[in-house]
């Protein structure tokens, strides 16, 4: 796809539940814009992409205006803006996801030894000190908080099937990442920010308090990629703890062959350690996954255990329906 092609396609999603009306403005206009599309061109292929181009521009300053105002201020802002595309990466750390992996997490029994791949700055790494409202589809609601008492962090979720009554058991975390983020830097939590969408607001505010959360006692984070440093990882956990690796939007960003490899590589985790696999990955990332789902659904990520289908759930953690 070129440049244009890609923003526009960018621009149609926009248009789903949920996204963000401004980015759709801004994309189109990208995709009407040869000027800006050959700038892009300059870049190498995978740093050509919507969420990085805005984020970056609403990091340099971009006012969150109609693209009218935009393109001019991106003109003359390009040089800071494509400084800041090459040394940054689309790296969304959603702590709402905790929500739909919850009830996963906590049907497992403890201790847990969680081993988040492709944890960004580890927001979620910490399921059990977020507090959670799941609403049922009768509107009947249901709180659980962490055993030390409510936290500073809500969840709040839509839930189709059983609500989970119990916190996972997790008694060590650590996470890898190609370029783990810190949520006390100041630069790490900016960026943060910017990769949330313009209108999202609520968003930021739970993402500001679960990086408080986890700047109170920062995760063990790994730089490397997912198929080199998994194994040494889970060589730590606990001996006496069930390790569950869990990964959500990660490997979309990964080749088939190395998709391949990293599900050869948690088969032989299960096999050499008893690992559990959780994945969240959107719907056409692992297809062996989307086979195994009942017809008639059409989900936008689905979440996996082993390999076997078992909720589907909404992309920022607004939902979880159970299968
Ligand atoms: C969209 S973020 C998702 C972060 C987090 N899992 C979440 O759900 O909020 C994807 C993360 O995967 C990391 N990543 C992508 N490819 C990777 C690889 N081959 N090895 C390790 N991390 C990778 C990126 O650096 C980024 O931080």
């Amino acid at each position: 796809m070129d440049t244009a092609a890609i923003y526009a396609h960018f621009a149609e999603s926009q248009a789903l539940n949920g996204g963000s009306p401004i980015y759709q403005d801004w994309a189109r206009g990208v995709a009407a814009d040869p000027e800006v599309c050959a700038l892009l061109d300059g870049l190498p292929e995978p740093k050509r992409q919507p969420n990085l181009l805005f984020a970056a521009a609403r990091l340099v300053g971009a006012p969150s205006d109609g693209w009218a105002s935009v393109r001019p201020w991106l003109l003359a802002a390009w040089p800071d803006v494509e400084r800041t595309m090459r040394t940054h990466a689309t790296q969304t750390n959603e702590p709402r996801r905790c929500a739909t992996l919850l009830p996963t997490l906590a049907a497992i029994d403890g201790p847990i030894a969680l081993i988040e791949v492709g944890a960004s700055a580890g927001l979620c790494l910490y399921p059990d000190r977020y507090s959670y409202v799941y609403t049922a589809p009768d509107g009947a609601r249901t709180r659980l908080d962490p055993a030390g008492g409510p936290s500073e962090v809500l969840l709040p979720c839509a839930i189709e099937g059983p609500v989970p009554t119990r916190m996972p058991e997790i008694v060590w975390r650590a996470g890898l990442d190609l370029n783990p983020l810190d949520v006390r830097d100041p630069a790490d939590l900016a960026w943060l920010e910017a990769l949330v969408w313009p209108e999202h607001t609520d968003r930021i505010e739970t993402l500001r308090a679960a990086a408080r959360v986890v700047a109170a006692a920062p995760p063990r984070l790994v730089t490397g990629d997912l198929l080199e440093v998994l194994p040494d990882l889970v060589a730590d956990a606990p001996a006496d703890a069930t390790v569950v690796v869990l990964h959500s939007a990660v490997l979309v960003y990964l080749t088939a062959a190395d998709k391949a490899a990293f599900a050869a590589t948690m088969a032989d985790l299960r096999r050499a350690r008893g690992a559990v696999w959780l994945s969240n990955e959107g719907w056409t990332v692992l297809p062996d996954v989307a086979a195994r789902l009942p017809e008639g659904l059409s989900p936008q990520f689905i979440l996996a255990r082993d390999g076997e289908p078992v909720a589907l759930t909404d992309p920022h953690g607004r939902s979880v329906r159970l299968l």
